[in-house]
């Protein structure tokens, strides 16, 4: 790998998640192509990486996280034991580390890299799988050592490819249990929406665009009123029309407790998780 004066961000994984994080540097100008590069053990995902983003790319994690201002851990967990054998002692004094692992404490990944006593700087986030489309949901969590400074710099990376917000470490399994997972609630609401479109005559794509649109829009709604959602309920909903007659049939049927449930749920097996 021809290497460049000044490595600024190292990003191992190169996956949904680190190719999303690639694109917010980018987005947010923190960094030339240059000065970032990339790992992968497969060579295709690197060419893919290179040709897309013109960044430095390496099969090499140790000798691309070696003097790099900031590194994002963007393997799987089951990966994590490798990567940290590559890169434990390589990281520069001051260095940043930003974990997209879910269930690894800031303390357990400084721990890995650093050395038991280890005053590692780490961010701990959660993102969502819309960062793709720049829409995610990545709410971070910060370790002791972690400067102001970098906790902004991590913020204008995550905000650029959808919405961040600092919380405390302690909330992170909930974070997972909410917006981690909540994608995939939502595509199944979406798609029983549409399958209640089809049932009702609608070809399949028309239902499944009317049924994704609504539920962009009223998301939408909600963030940018700020009202709460059974304020936004009630205006839509007319004396004796059809929305009071589905939306009583849902309550009925147990709609809400059923999505509460989804989030306890969740949380409570990334908690396990977390303790495997
Ligand atoms: N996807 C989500 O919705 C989501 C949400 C929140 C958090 N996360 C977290 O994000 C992390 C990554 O998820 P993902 O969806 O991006 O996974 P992914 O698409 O499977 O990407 C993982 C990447 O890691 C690379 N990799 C594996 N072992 C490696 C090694 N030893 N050295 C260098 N690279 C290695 C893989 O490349 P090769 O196979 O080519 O080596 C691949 O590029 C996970 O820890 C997950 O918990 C994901």
């Amino acid at each position: 790998m021809a290497r460049s004066p000044k490595t600024r961000f190292a990003i191992i994984g190169c996956g949904n998640m680190g190719r999303a994080l690639l694109r917010g540097i980018l987005k947010a100008g923190l960094a030339a192509p240059q000065e970032i590069v990339i790992t992968a053990r497969s060579g295709m995902r690197r060419d893919a990486a290179r040709t897309e983003f013109g960044v430095q790319t390496s099969a090499d994690n140790r000798g691309a996280a070696r003097g790099a201002e900031t590194v994002i851990l963007a393997v799987k967990p089951q990966n994590l034991a490798t990567v940290a054998k590559d890169l434990k002692g390589a990281l520069r004094p001051g260095a940043l580390v930003i974990s997209v692992l879910a269930g690894k404490t800031t303390d357990a990944i400084a721990a890995l890299l650093g050395g038991a006593r280890s005053k590692l700087a780490v961010i701990r986030v959660m993102p969502n799988i819309p960062v793709m489309v720049d829409a995610g949901c990545s709410p971070y969590a910060r370790g002791a050592a972690v400067t102001d400074a970098q906790a902004t710099m991590a913020a204008r990376m995550l905000g650029a490819v959808g919405d961040t917000l600092e919380v405390a470490e302690s909330h992170m399994d909930t974070v997972t249990g909410l917006s981690g997972s909540g994608p995939a609630y939502v595509y199944m609401m979406i798609e029983a929406l549409a399958d209640g479109g089809v049932k009702m005559g609608l070809p399949r794509d028309i239902a499944t665009r009317l049924a994704a649109q609504t539920v962009h829009g009223a998301a939408l709604v909600v963030k940018e009123t700020g009202l709460h959602p059974a304020v936004l309920r009630d205006q839509v909903t007319t004396p004796g029309g059809t929305a009071i007659a589905a939306t009583s049939d849902l309550e009925g049927r147990g709609l809400r407790p059923m999505l509460i449930s989804a989030v306890v749920t969740a949380t409570e097996r990334s908690r396990e998780l977390s303790r495997a």
